[in-house]
């Protein structure tokens, strides 16, 4: 079969290699896709948000199935035009998606269908909001109600601060009409952990959990990014607190989209807070998280075909979801200055020593770029996050040694990466 996926970064090329794997699939595709995923998938240069052009190519090309990875793509409703032209498409609809596209309507589902998450208000007006922080407990959170690139959400320390995040979203707009409303809600603390779960609109199906290390700095200091690296799965994550969130968040978010008109197909991203008082949802993601899919894929035995049929489908229940008893841990190599300014152009070295243990099924590493291009015959640096490097090992002390050997092979000018990826666990 011919399979596209949009996209292209280094989810994108995680969920490529992962079809790469299945004995049903004859030649893959990616729109736009990169330089790395160039070498296993015909890339079409097609812009993410020209869905009738996208829609075009994959019937051009007799696509068979679609996978989509970018939140805006699925919030723009991708999948709507893709299903009314008749092609088959893995992803929620652009009313599911809302689920993370609008913060406004994720909370207001949460707290009528008593989801455990943060106490919040929400407000479409500046002065509103700012009456309101006179009544708060500090810290606080913000949060602009629109997709933001993940920096809509601001913890601020006190009312000063509260203030002028409050004016900078919505009257200064930062982040333009995803500032149009706003959720102001209580600071929770706790781990982080995040799990994705397939879901087919009326069974939901979570994956292995995974943990992200947001901060651009060692010791989660620095900047919010996109993400410097993942581990899975989290100790912290244990049987117990799995089948809690079961019963008590993942079925029900599931049912309480089916019972609003818009029954969630596609992969739920779930992030949750271990508070002391038991797990809470801090978001839901309507997509594959990134880089979180570089270490939960690589360990799911499961074709990525036949789950992501069955969710199209509608036959969920009859896939049993695998994986391997191993572990894996991503370390994204950046460029020095990300998130904020940086170079790109510096050719990358040492790409060659992973080229045949890119092409075996069971395998230890996997080099996933996230922004290469090539140059002549050399891969080179393409943006901020370059590449995601995962190493699977027996279990994450190993997977962790192996990711940063590897690593250490790969280099290019102003090479930038966090130490400590997977650190945490020496604490579980
Ligand atoms: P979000 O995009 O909603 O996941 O928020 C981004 C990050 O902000 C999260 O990963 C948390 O580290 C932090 N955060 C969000 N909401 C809260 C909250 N209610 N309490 C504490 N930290 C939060
Ligand atoms: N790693 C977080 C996200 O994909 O949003």
């Amino acid at each position: 079969m011919k399979v596209l996926v949009i996209g292209k970064g280094g989810r994108e090329h995680a969920i490529i290699q992962k079809l790469m794997q299945s004995p049903r699939v004859d030649k893959l595709y990616c729109a736009p896709g990169n330089a790395g995923i160039g070498e296993h998938a015909a890339c079409a240069g097609i812009s993410l948000s020209d869905h009738n052009a996208l829609a075009d190519f994959a019937l051009s090309e007799g696509i068979e199935l679609t996978i989509v990875g970018p939140d805006n793509a699925l919030a723009e409703g991708i999948v709507d035009v893709f299903e009314s032209r008749g092609l088959k498409v893995f992803g929620p609809n652009r009313r599911a998606a809302e689920i993370e596209s609008s913060k406004v309507f994720s909370k207001a589902l949460m707290k009528k269908y008593k989801i455990p998450t943060a106490e919040y208000e929400a407000f479409d007006s500046a002065e509103a909001a700012i009456a309101y922080l006179d009544k708060c407990k500090y810290p606080i959170v913000l949060k602009a109600d629109g997709l933001a690139l993940g920096k809509g959400v601001l913890i601020c320390q006190n009312h000063e601060e509260a203030v002028s995040g409050v004016r900078a979203i919505m009257q200064e707009r930062q982040f333009g009409s995803a500032g149009d409303r706003l959720v102001i809600e209580e600071f929770l603390t706790g781990r982080e952990v995040s799990v994705l779960a397939f879901c087919d609109g009326t069974y939901i199906k979570p994956m292995t959990s995974a943990q992200d290390h947001k901060r651009s700095h060692d010791g989660d200091k620095g900047l919010n990014t996109g993400g410097m690296g993942t581990f899975s799965p989290t100790p912290f994550y244990t049987d117990e607190l799995d089948d809690y969130c079961r019963r008590m968040i993942y079925q029900p978010v599931i049912d309480a989209m089916r019972a609003e008109g818009r029954p969630f197909t596609g992969v739920l991203f779930v992030g949750l807070i271990l508070t002391p008082e038991g797990p809470k949802v801090l978001e839901f993601n309507a997509r594959f998280g990134d880089p979180e899919t570089q270490v939960v894929l690589p360990r799911m035995k499961n074709d990525l075909v036949d789950v992501c049929e069955a969710c199209i489908e509608g036959r969920l229940n009859e896939i049993k979801l695998e994986f391997e008893d191993n572990a894996a841990v991503c370390v994204v190599l950046a460029s020095e200055g990300y998130p904020g300014e940086y170079k790109t152009g510096y050719v990358i070295r040492g790409l060659e020593a992973f080229k045949d243990s890119n092409m075996s099924d069971k395998r230890d590493y996997y080099i996933f770029h996230a922004a290469t291009k090539k140059v002549g015959n050399s891969f080179v640096t393409d943006g901020g996050r370059v590449l995601g490097v995962t190493a699977i090992g027996s279990d994450l002390k190993e997977a962790r040694r192996k990711a940063y050997e590897a690593a250490s092979h790969i280099d290019f000018d102003n090479k930038y990466m966090r130490t400590d990826i997977g650190k945490a666990i020496d604490e579980a």
